[in-house]
């Protein structure tokens, strides 16, 4: 399978994610690892699985993933895509009051789904989330080997 990501990382926790899927999936697909600055030039004609990967940032996706997925254009038919996100782990966030306002504002992969499935392109897998326990990071124990094991629900 040819899969291509596409991240947008800040403080280099996505970045962290993104390179776990990559490495997951290398063994048995042909994997393409890009960030959004490369993103236009990246090729998605021959892509099979397209991941997208996003922190979280007022409850949304960056501003470079938004645009990108607005114009998202040349891509097969056929074509299926995975989201994931990287967002705070709710149980570090203080004060507490503030953990419902970060949960009701909802986060990134709902976006990045959304935007997707209106160029009716399929999501594949659910999507992943991936903690990090403060907003520069570091990732939360453990999710760099959840972020390899979503990775493997994605190819069927
Ligand atoms: C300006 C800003 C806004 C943020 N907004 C949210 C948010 O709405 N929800 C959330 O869970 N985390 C939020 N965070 C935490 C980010 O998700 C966290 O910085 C990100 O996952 C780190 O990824 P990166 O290292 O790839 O940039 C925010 C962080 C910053 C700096």
């Amino acid at each position: 399978m040819n899969v291509t990501i596409l991240f947008d990382s800040i403080f280099g926790n996505t970045a962290k994610v993104a390179h776990a899927v990559a490495d997951a999936l290398g063994r048995d697909n042909q994997v393409r690892l890009a960030t959004m600055q490369d993103a236009g030039e990246t090729d998605l004609s021959s892509t099979d699985l397209l991941i997208i990967g996003s922190p979280t940032r007022g409850f949304r996706p960056t501003p470079q993933i938004q645009e990108y997925l607005a114009g998202l254009d040349g891509f097969p038919n056929g074509m299926v895509a995975a989201v994931f996100d990287t967002r705070l782990d709710l149980e570090t966030v203080q004060p507490e009051p503030l953990r419902w306002v970060i949960d009701v504002g909802g986060y990134a992969n709902h976006h990045m789904a959304a935007a997707l499935r209106g160029h009716g392109i399929e999501l594949r897998g659910a999507p992943g989330a991936f903690l990090v326990t403060g907003n520069e990071g570091p990732l939360k124990a453990g999710e760099i080997e959840r972020a390899r094991e979503w990775a493997r629900t994605l190819i069927g």
